[in-house]
């Protein structure tokens, strides 16, 4: 028979929330073992913000975030807020600046806020080991026993911090889905968000003069609205603005982005043509937008300004405010930043993550139906809710 070794707590999953969790329980003086398949921890962190790790946002709020009961992470970002964080990073010695709508990044390598993850909770007295594959935990009157590594261990909380299936690659799996199944625990649909939207073939056509341009936007969606850029690419359209809207759209609806957010383009059309009614609508139109964009909303209007009526100003001003198009899907969860859904908060205490219905199991981070919008919101949430978990075990 294998030799057991028992801790207070076992953390599957050496990311962001586990390494928090992992840290404020250890601190705790609880005797944590944390576990992870891949070869490094942190490996998200690592390669977050372009590798300066959007670390949190100055402006969080339970409001930037989407699940099925939007209240659920009230708790826990009450509790353990961006300030905490920042505190955290400042007191380290990190520097970091705001890179724009409160985004803060490091100046340095994202590898630092891994370093000091790792560093903090194996400090605290945490063991970390990695390339260690681990068996769905089952449960027995003396807590739970989990294969880890190919030796059983045996713990009386665990804590479930393996993240959403964004980026296989990196390998992230479904296995806290799996494991909340096998203890009846629902789990929401779940799909790739924080992703660039794919374009069919005729409207790749139709815009591949656009292949390159990036444009400030206005997205709107579901009561929400988002000024950022838009990216047209080989595939379809990307950049913060899309991949906002990423979360909200479903298969089958239209994307419309304002081209023109707060400069009134029927306005500017007027004045030019007022001006000088001998320019064409493309020429005006290429005052205020990228050039390939306006030749392309303006590819049927070749007539002067002077020769344009105000009802054709109006639909071309229209086609520049509203510029609609239906997407043909996400690229998936090969490129998606997160993963929108995951395990059901009515199946968890918002103040400990546990399941209600099983106290020493825990869920945090991605892998719960939590998902922020882009700019630092789902490392908050990982933050706040590992911190919640290790408050409890
Ligand atoms: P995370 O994915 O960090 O960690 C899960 C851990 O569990 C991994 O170490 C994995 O190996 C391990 N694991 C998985 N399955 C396992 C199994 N079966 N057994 C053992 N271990 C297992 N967010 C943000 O706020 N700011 C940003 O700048 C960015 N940037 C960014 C860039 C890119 C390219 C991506 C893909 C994502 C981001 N994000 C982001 C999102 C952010 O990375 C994400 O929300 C958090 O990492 C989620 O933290 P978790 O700890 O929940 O999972």
């Amino acid at each position: 028979m294998s030799r057991e070794t028992s801790y207070d707590v076992l953390v599957v999953g050496a990311g962001a929330a586990g390494l928090m969790a992992a840290w404020e329980a250890a601190k705790r003086g609880r005797n944590v073992l944390i576990a992870d398949h891949a070869k490094k921890p942190g490996e998200k962190i690592r390669i977050s913000g372009g590798g300066r790790c959007n670390f949190t946002n100055m402006h969080c709020t339970p409001d930037a975030f989407l699940s099925e009961n939007p209240h659920f992470c009230r708790s826990a970002l009450s509790r353990y807020t961006q300030w905490d964080f920042v505190e955290l990073v400042a007191e380290a010695g990190l520097a970091y600046h705001e890179k724009t709508l409160g985004q803060l990044f490091l100046d340095g390598s994202a590898r630092a806020i891994v370093d000091l993850l790792v560093d903090g909770a194996t400090g605290a007295g945490a063991t970390l080991r990695m390339a260690a594959p681990v068996m769905i935990p089952e449960r027995d009157e003396k807590g739970f026993r989990a294969e880890v590594g190919g030796e059983i261990v045996r713990a009386s909380h665990v804590v479930v911090a393996t993240g959403g299936k964004s980026i296989p690659k990196m390998g992230a799996t479904g296995w806290g889905y799996d494991v909340a199944r096998r203890y009846g625990l629902r789990v929401t649909d779940t799909r790739p968000a924080l992703v660039p939207l794919t374009l069919d073939e005729d409207a790749k056509e139709r815009l591949k003069s656009l292949v390159g341009v990036a444009v400030p936007a206005r997205t709107a969606h579901s009561g929400t609205s988002f000024d950022e850029a838009v990216l047209f690419t080989h595939r379809g359209l990307s950049g913060p603005a899309i991949l906002q809207v990423s979360s909200y759209w479903r298969e089958g609806e239209d994307v419309t982005l304002d081209l023109s957010p707060g400069a009134p383009v029927l306005d500017a059309l007027r004045a030019a043509r007022a001006q000088n009614g001998r320019q064409t609508p493309r020429t005006a139109l290429a005052s205020l937008l990228p050039k390939s964009l306006a030749a392309t909303l303006t590819a049927d209007m070749d007539r002067p300004l002077a020769e344009t009526s105000n009802a054709a100003l109006e639909i071309l001003a229209a086609r520049v405010h509203a510029f609609t198009v239906r997407p043909a899907g996400t690229e998936g969860y090969r490129t998606a930043e997160v993963t929108l859904g995951g395990v059901a908060t009515e199946e968890l205490d918002q103040k400990t993550m546990a399941a209600r219905t099983l106290p020493g199991l825990h869920f945090v981070g991605e892998v719960v139906d939590v998902t922020g919008w882009l700019g630092g919101y789902n490392f908050q949430w990982a933050w706040s809710s590992g911190w919640a978990a290790g408050q409890a075990v």
